[in-house]
């Protein structure tokens, strides 16, 4: 590819980069949304839900006919600070500051829907840090042209457009349907459009979003440095172009905000929408205006890629959960940022360590551990001095100045062990210093050492810099929000596993900190744009795909077991399940070549909300007067064509219909197998499907008898199988889903 020059400058570090996903990361200061409680004279922000204008007659149609249902206006007041936001693509609405009463009023208008509270949702971000199998000069990236001509879209914190990882070297001009404008420092072939919908419009203040938009679709740009190495960095769709909507700023994301981003992002003609932003578990679709917008962006054929959120691993934890989402949860990567613990007694013990020093040290330190100070609160007392001082991992926020005392009064170095919840995920974080962190078994094995008096117990630190090949790889990340989905217990979310944990992608040059221009972060929000990018891949080598298609191809190709066949693990390394990974990890390669696809449209997800919240529900979310509740069929969620199979579990057999469409070869035959515990009788009719022509379609059922016992699930595949293809799908059958009616009652 003549124009990517010399971009492979270490493969290495090139690897290690593009494991780097993005942007449900969790800000450990601003975990809590902010709930608002508003006096009934006071202004608050609502988004308001309104029927269409009568004559469809363009955007000032449609802003006059959403000022027409604002109160009269007090002196001196202007329409703009009433009207913030006229929706008019994905949600027919507005967003207006209003007081209690006036809300009353309004809602005697005739149009007038519904009205929701304007909330602030958060960014998926924990802070974090490849490995998917994109190799430059293997065939899938060139033959997918590096995501060239697809656009992906953001909604984000902004970004830093001056950054390298934007540059356009090699990308050429949008294509002509491209209708966005961008307004940044820097605008060019790569970064397509910017836009703020936010009062902040500068570049990225928080660094979340250049982090996201660089793991999508950064540019390759050799030589990019980290404190841990040098080598080439790069996005998963390097060609793609990039347009952000800016709707967070300060840590907060207004709903209204990321309202008027979807409905931006859909007209202006992005093909993927990456939003590394959640919410709370548990909300109805009809009054979640993320999932009605999404729906919006859906209907055009933009393929909307949420977090899962970062609430893990709580069971039920799942956020943008909608059937027409595709949800990614959070894994490791095979890298480690190494630092050895080296003890007295031979051992060494694996850590990781962001500041990593460049001379070693061979000289062995007293190992100090203090239940009393279990979580380094020490003052500046000299007992720590030329002294390893260990202690239990909080919010590095916290301790980060107090691991600053301690190496201040003199400490040799601190080792920080994960709690218990985290186990094994090792959330890195920079303290500048000597700090090494390990899992928590490493730490229980160091506190008993230190605690053991026979011996003076004594340590040193070894630095070894980034390590590949990191075994058990992928791990799911403690903090990766879990299924099933209170409201669609019959589908299985999260939809598919990506890297998450300690990602390393592009960052705004900051003054608080070391960082930039690269930055290593982790979170929900990491993994997500993984997916975006894979997205744009294969949007690439199929345009005509519909977005449930793309979700169908990645999750029936995922990958159930590791690169030695052994099962994906959890945080505490016991076997992951359906509701930590979803179908699965990604496996890019075969995601572009997935034989059969499961597809659904739009009369599919209609006839679904008709089920779960009737011609109300509809109305608020489909908003299209050709599909009426009375004329569809009500589909209840286990009954969608979804890729991933799930059955309440009954004491008679239950049966599920699914349809395949042949994306592969014309002729070829695929045979049924089942892969299920002793405890499931899975029959699936026919067992063989043959195909004679593309795009050829065929239905087959599935019926699941289990035991009922005390399992809440059990899980198993079908795959079918032909001579090139495996199209699998995990089975779940779920006690949670056979109460599927009891969710109705409360929704
Ligand atoms: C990357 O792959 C392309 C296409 O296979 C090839 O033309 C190019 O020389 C490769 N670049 C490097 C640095 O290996
Ligand atoms: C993806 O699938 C290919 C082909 O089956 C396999 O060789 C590879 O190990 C899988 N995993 C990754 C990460 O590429
Ligand atoms: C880490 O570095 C030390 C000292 O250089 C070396 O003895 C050790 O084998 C290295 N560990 C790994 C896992 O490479
Ligand atoms: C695969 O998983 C098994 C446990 O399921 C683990 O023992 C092994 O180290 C893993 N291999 C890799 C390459 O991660
Ligand atoms: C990191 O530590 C070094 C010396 O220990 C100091 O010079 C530098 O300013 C520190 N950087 C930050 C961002 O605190
Ligand atoms: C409304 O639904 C019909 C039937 O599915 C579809 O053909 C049409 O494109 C939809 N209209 C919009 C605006 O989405
Ligand atoms: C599945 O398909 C069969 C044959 O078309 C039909 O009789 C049955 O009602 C369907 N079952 C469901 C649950 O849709």
């Amino acid at each position: 590819m003549a124009s990517f020059p010399n971009f492979l400058l270490s493969l290495v570090l090139l690897a290690t980069l593009l494991s780097t996903p993005a942007l449900c990361y969790i800000n450990p200061s601003t975990a809590r949304p902010q709930q608002n409680v508003a006096e009934p004279s006071a202004y608050r922000s609502y988004i308001v839900l309104v029927e269409p204008p009568r004559s469809d007659a363009g955007e000032d149609a449609h802003r006059r006919w959403h000022e027409s249902f604002l109160p009269s206006l007090h002196a001196g007041e202007s329409i703009e600070s009433r009207l913030l936001h006229s929706y008019t693509e994905v949600f027919s609405g507005f967003t207006a500051r209003l007081t209690k009463a006036e809300l009353h009023s309004m809602a005697k208008k005739p149009g007038f829907m519904r009205a929701f509270p304007d909330r602030k949702l958060q960014l998926m971000t924990t802070h974090t840090p490849a490995f998917l199998g994109l190799r430059n000069g293997t065939g899938f990236w060139s033959e997918a042209r590096y995501g060239k001509g697809v656009i992906v879209g953001l909604l984000d914190t902004g970004i830093h457009a001056a950054h390298p990882s934007f540059d356009d070297h090699g990308i050429p001009p949008p294509p002509p349907r491209w209708k966005g404008s961008c307004k940044a420092a820097r605008c060019n072939n790569k970064l397509i459009g910017a836009k703020s919908f936010v009062e902040d419009d500068s570049g990225d203040e928080d660094g979340h979003g250049t982090h996201t938009s660089s793991t999508a679709a950064g540019n390759f740009v050799p030589g990019a440095y980290h404190g841990v190495g040098t080598g080439t960095a790069a996005g998963i769709a390097p060609g793609a172009h990039v347009a952000m909507y800016k709707v967070c700023a300060d840590n907060q994301c207004d709903e209204s905000a990321i309202l008027a981003g979807l409905d931006a992002a859909t007209k202006d003609g992005v093909d993927v929408l990456s939003i590394s932003l959640g919410e709370n578990t548990g909300t109805r679709f009809d009054r979640d205006p993320m999932a009605i917008g999404a729906f919006g962006a859906v209907s055009k054929g933009v393929v909307v890629v949420c977090a899962a959120g970062n609430s893990g691993p709580t069971p039920a934890s799942i956020t943008n959960d909608a059937p027409w989402l595709l949800t990614v949860a959070a894994g490791t990567v095979d890298r480690s940022f190494a630092a050895e613990v080296r003890l007295g007694n031979g051992k060494s013990i694996h850590g990781e360590a962001l500041t990593q020093e460049a001379k070693p040290r061979s000289k062995l330190y007293p190992l100090l551990f203090s239940e009393a100070r279990r979580y380094c609160e020490y003052g500046d007392e000299n007992s720590v001095a030329g002294k390893i001082i260990v202690c239990e991992a909080t919010v590095p926020e916290f301790q980060m100045p107090q691991v600053g005392r301690i190496i201040a009064a003199g400490a040799a170095g601190v080792v920080l062990f994960n709690d218990d919840i985290s186990g094994y995920t090792t959330l890195l974080q920079d303290y500048n210093s000597t700090v090494v962190q390990v899992t928590a078994a490493d730490g229980a094995i160091l506190t008993s050492y230190a605690a053991s008096s026979e011996t003076r117990s004594l340590a040193a630190f070894n630095y070894n810099n980034t390590l590949l090949g990191i075994h058990p790889a992928p791990v799911v990340s403690w903090f990766s929000s879990r299924g099933p989905s209170f409201i669609i217990p019959g589908v299985l979310k999260p939809d598919i596993l990506a890297p998450g944990l300690n990602i390393l992608a592009a960052w705004p040059p900051k003054t608080d900190s070391a960082s930039g221009p690269f930055n290593i972060i982790s979170g929900t929000s990491m993994a997500t744009p993984h997916i975006s990018g894979v997205v744009a891949l294969l949007k690439s080598i199929h345009p005509s795909w519909s977005p449930a298609a793309i979700k169908s191809a990645i999750l029936t190709t995922s990958d159930m077991v590791n690169s030695t066949g052994g099962s994906i693990l959890d945080q505490h390394h016991t076997i992951a399940s359906v509701y930590d990974t979803g179908a699965g990890h990604v496996n890019v390669t075969r995601a572009a070549d997935p034989g059969l696809v499961y597809d659904l449209g739009i009369t599919d997800y209609a006839g679904y909300i008709c089920w779960l919240l009737g011609k109300d529900g509809l109305a608020t979310i489909v908003r299209n007067s050709s599909l009426t509740c009375t004329k569809l069929p009500k589909i209840e969620d286990v009954h969608l064509n979804y890729p991933t199979i799930t059955v309440p579990m009954t004491s008679t057999p239950f049966t599920v219909n699914r349809t395949v469409t042949n994306v592969g070869p014309a002729k070829s035959t695929y045979t049924a197998k089942v892969d299920a515990p002793k405890s499931l009788v899975v029959r699936v009719f026919p067992k063989t499907l043959t195909f004679s022509k593309p795009g050829e379609k065929k239905t087959f059922s599935v019926t699941v008898s289990s035991h009922i016992g005390k399992e809440l699930f059990f899980e198993g595949s079908l795959r079918w199988v032909s001579e090139r293809h495996v199209v699998r799908s995990p089975i779940v059958v779920a006690a949670a889903a056979a109460g599927r009616s009891l969710v109705k009652n409360i929704t």
